[in-house]
């Protein structure tokens, strides 16, 4: 198993905690919930594993079979005209980063000095919209020219 396969895994992983963190926020607000460390525990567990996904990723945008450094563009190739190149080098990273920016934040509410209730509201809305980021942004096997499958080697 390489590492583009552990990165293909880790989607569902991320997507996974990513789901339940929003939905545990999310009641946590609605219901006046108080803050509890099973709430922090599974956003840290979210940010570690989008943390784990961006250092893969990292690795694949430099050194990978497409990398910047390790291959270059191919000859007469132009980074933004080129659908492919212009999704895995540039559209697919920056929607990522964005995203994992977002759950960063949304775990920093579980330390914020603010009430519980700001803490649930907060990071609820952080988590949704990196959801959003990420489904967008996802090779989806029936994206045109980028999809990809849906488990490593499939
Ligand atoms: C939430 C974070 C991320 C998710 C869910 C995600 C998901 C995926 C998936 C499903 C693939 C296709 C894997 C396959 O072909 O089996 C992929 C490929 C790739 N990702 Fe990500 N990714 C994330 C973050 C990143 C970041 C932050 C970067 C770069 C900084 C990155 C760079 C790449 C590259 C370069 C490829 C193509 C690798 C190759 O085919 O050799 N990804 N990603």
């Amino acid at each position: 198993m390489g590492l583009v396969h552990l990165h293909n895994i880790l989607r569902w992983v991320i997507l996974i905690l990513l789901v339940f963190s929003i939905i545990k926020s999310f009641n946590g607000w609605k219901q006046k919930k108080p803050f509890t460390p099973g709430d922090k525990k599974i956003w840290l567990f979210t940010m570690i594993a989008a943390h784990i996904t961006l250092l893969i990723g990292l690795y694949q945008l430099l050194f990978g079979r497409y990398g910047i450094v390790s291959k270059g563009l191919p000859d007469g190739v132009n980074i933004m005209k080129d659908k492919f190149y212009r999704f895995f080098l540039v559209e697919h990273p920056t929607g990522m980063i964005i995203a994992i920016a977002l759950i960063t934040l949304g775990y920093g509410m579980a330390k914020k000095t603010v009430s519980d209730e700001t803490k649930f509201r907060k990071a609820c809305w952080y988590f949704t919209i990196a959801l959003l980021v990420i489904l967008a942004t996802v090779p989806w096997p029936f994206r045109q020219i980028v999809g990809r499958p849906l488990f490593p080697g499939g």
